[in-house]
């Protein structure tokens, strides 16, 4: 079984004025949900539990564009850190795609994979997906039956967030920081219409935020 910090449904947070919030997205937020000190000491859990699994042999690390980048960032910081502290280290590359299945608070069923180098470089090696959030599941569903297509040696999903919701496939990745109520959750990398990515802290967004930007 996948461990992880699980924020309960009826998690109330903490307040906006005991943290630095940017001023521009003051009156867009409710509450923090899950500072950003927490966010780096679970990272630095994963990034262990992930080298004891796949240590072994090169991994490669997959970043999921936009949202998985600050994760990405400061996951792999805490894997180099194993890695030049150890007697033990694996080489370490990166590779970046981006897809998109979002448009305002709703996922879609279009799921679309840009970028990155040629997935069949993949071949032989141990793959890990590293993504913001998982909801209903089916990005990742996607992205792993495009590569399982590339026969990878091995591939592992990191994913920082989980969301409880009636609305998931079943799906649950390898590696999971926290499971989050069924809200729409916004900061470190995540966001709303390209909004937020610019705040450390996660937090849920507001109706009037909702409206506001809203494409
Ligand atoms: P899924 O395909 O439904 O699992 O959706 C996954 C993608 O939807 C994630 O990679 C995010 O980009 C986006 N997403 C889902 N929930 C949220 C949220 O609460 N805030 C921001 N983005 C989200
Ligand atoms: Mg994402």
């Amino acid at each position: 079984m996948t461990s992880f910090l699980q924020i309960a449904d009826d998690e109330k947070g903490h307040e906006l004025d005991l943290f630095c919030v940017p001023r521009h997205y003051e009156n867009d937020l409710d509450r923090v949900i899950i500072p950003h000190g927490l966010i780096m000491d679970r990272t630095e859990r994963l990034a262990r539990d992930i080298i004891r699994d796949m240590g072994g042999h090169h991994i490669v690390a997959l970043c999921v564009l936009k949202g998985g980048y600050k994760f990405f960032a400061d996951l792999l910081d805490y894997i180099k850190a194993l890695n030049q502290n150890s007697d033990k280290s694996v080489p370490l590359t990166v590779d970046f795609i981006r897809v998109k299945s979002y448009c305002n608070d709703k996922s879609t069923n279009n799921v679309k994979v840009i970028g990155g180098d040629e997935l069949s470089s993949l071949a032989g090696k141990n793959v890990l997906i590293v993504e913001d959030i998982v909801e209903t599941g089916r990005t990742m569903q996607t992205l792993l039956s495009l590569l399982n297509e590339c026969n990878p040696k091995m591939v592992k999903v990191a994913s920082l967030l989980v969301k409880r919701t009636p609305r998931s496939s079943g799906y649950r990745p390898d590696y999971i920081g926290f499971e989050v109520p069924d809200a729409f959750l916004v900061g470190y990398a995540l966001d709303y219409n390209e909004y937020f990515r610019d705040l450390s802290h996660i937090c849920i967004l507001n109706e009037q935020a909702r409206e506001k930007y809203r494409v």
